[in-house]
């Protein structure tokens, strides 16, 4: 744990697929927007994760990477609020997945659910590559590297995560280990002082005895506050809690995303593959063109056939864009065939436009003056590395790999 508040740090990634649509708005980056501002979140561009599955194709990840920035910063995300940088800018990631894939067993990687599915599903790739297998563990490595405890990400991340919290156990009980570990641990605890000495003894009794995560989480609360006690001996009681050795890495925990539910021009979810996506650069004109040539209800085939909102992708975007009065309008409308579908997509035309206009704006900005996003990278790219060169650190040491010259 050393210096760090892992509850209070978040880190997570996406593979750079070149421009955004309001699905990744509505799923992820909104959601980005808002953390950003209450914790300590950590961004990247995931380029080597891109190269896992196209290394045939390395010639689009440049342009794939800076599109995709552009759109982050366009969304709001901000260079000021979070650390924003590309993966393979921060060697220290890669430094960990070697490392840490010494430790993992071949068996775990294989019965990650992705491995077949995507496999499977990609099957014009050839992924039967150890880079490939190994995607789950340099998606660990990005997360432990930031000993990150919290990683917004989608269900089908999750077992990424999972996976990520069973190396970190068993990297820190093969290294955790210290001769005199529970000596040390119990002098650390004096040294906090009478009153919270006796605290931490008690919640962590409660939580080994019972399991209670609130006293673990209250007792972490307390620890984290403590002064007067060495980094060194914060972390011995960090594992002291849970019973075990020093916590080098911590386990993180998935902050479930909600599963987007912003529905594509053809009512399927909205995803680039299925040729249906609204993207965040679109002009006024080309969301129109888009919105207008949507299919609605095939029984509205004339102006006054009636039609069910049910029936209609138009009228799944009036759930994400307009209020319960527009909806009843719709439902009246349509049924009783008093509104068109003209009529019907002009307030989703509307409030698209008015989602993306600033964002739009921000977007031409940045992509203006390009060096402003190279200074928010930098910068990012250098708190990263920070961050990440201290673990690195304590890692090698444990490791039997800290030579002095
Ligand atoms: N695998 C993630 C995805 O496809 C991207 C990713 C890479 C990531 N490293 C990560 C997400 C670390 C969260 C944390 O969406
Ligand atoms: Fe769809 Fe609206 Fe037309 Fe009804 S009126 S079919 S909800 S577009």
């Amino acid at each position: 744990m050393s210096s760090v508040d892992s509850q209070r740090r978040i880190l997570s990634g996406m593979r750079p697929t070149g421009r955004l649509h309001l699905g990744h708005y509505h799923g992820v980056l909104k959601n980005w927007v808002k953390l950003q501002h209450e914790y300590d979140c950590f961004f990247f561009a995931a380029d080597w994760h891109a190269l896992t599955t196209h290394y045939e194709t390395p010639q689009d990840i440049e342009q794939s990477v800076w599109d995709m920035l552009v759109d982050w910063l366009a969304a709001g995300v901000s260079g000021n609020a979070s650390t924003l940088f590309i993966q393979s800018q921060v060697p220290e990631h890669a430094e960990l997945h070697l490392l840490l894939s010494m430790i993992t067993p071949v068996s775990w990687l294989e019965r990650v659910p992705t491995y077949k599915d995507q496999q499977e599903k990609l099957k014009d790739l050839d992924l039967a590559t150890y880079g490939f297998l190994g995607y789950p563990l340099l998606q660990s490595a990005d997360i432990l590297v930031y000993r990150a405890g919290q990683v917004p990400v989608g269900a089908d991340q999750v077992a990424h995560v999972e996976i990520t919290r069973e190396v970190a156990r068993r990297f820190n009980h093969l290294y955790g280990k210290e001769i005199g570990f529970e000596e040390k641990a119990e002098a650390a605890v004096r040294k906090m002082g009478k009153k919270a000495a006796k605290l931490y003894n008690n919640l962590r009794k409660t939580y080994q005895e019972q399991g209670d995560s609130e006293a673990l989480n209250t007792a972490r609360a307390l620890l984290q506050e403590q002064q007067n006690i060495t980094l060194g001996d914060k972390e011995r009681l960090f594992g002291y809690l849970e019973g075990g050795g020093k916590v080098i890495l911590p386990e993180p925990q998935a902050l479930l995303t909600p599963d987007s539910k912003m529905p594509g021009l053809d009512g399927q979810k909205m995803s680039k593959s299925y040729g249906n996506t609204i993207t965040l650069r679109d002009t006024t004109d080309e969301v129109s063109e888009k919105v207008r040539r949507m299919p609605t209800d095939p029984a509205r085939v004339r102006r006054n056939d009636p039609g069910d909102p049910g029936k209609c992708p138009v009228f799944q975007l009036h759930q994400v864009y307009t209020d319960e009065a527009t909806h009843a309008w719709v439902q009246e409308g349509c049924r009783s065939a008093g509104i068109g579908c003209i009529d019907c997509k002009k307030p989703v035309i509307d409030a698209i436009s008015t989602e993306l206009a600033p964002m739009q704006q921000r977007a031409k900005d940045y992509e203006a003056n390009p060096d402003a996003v190279r200074v928010i990278l930098a910068e990012g790219t250098e708190r990263a590395r920070e961050a990440a060169r201290d673990t690195l650190a304590e890692v090698r040491q444990v490791m039997g790999l800290h030579y002095r010259p």
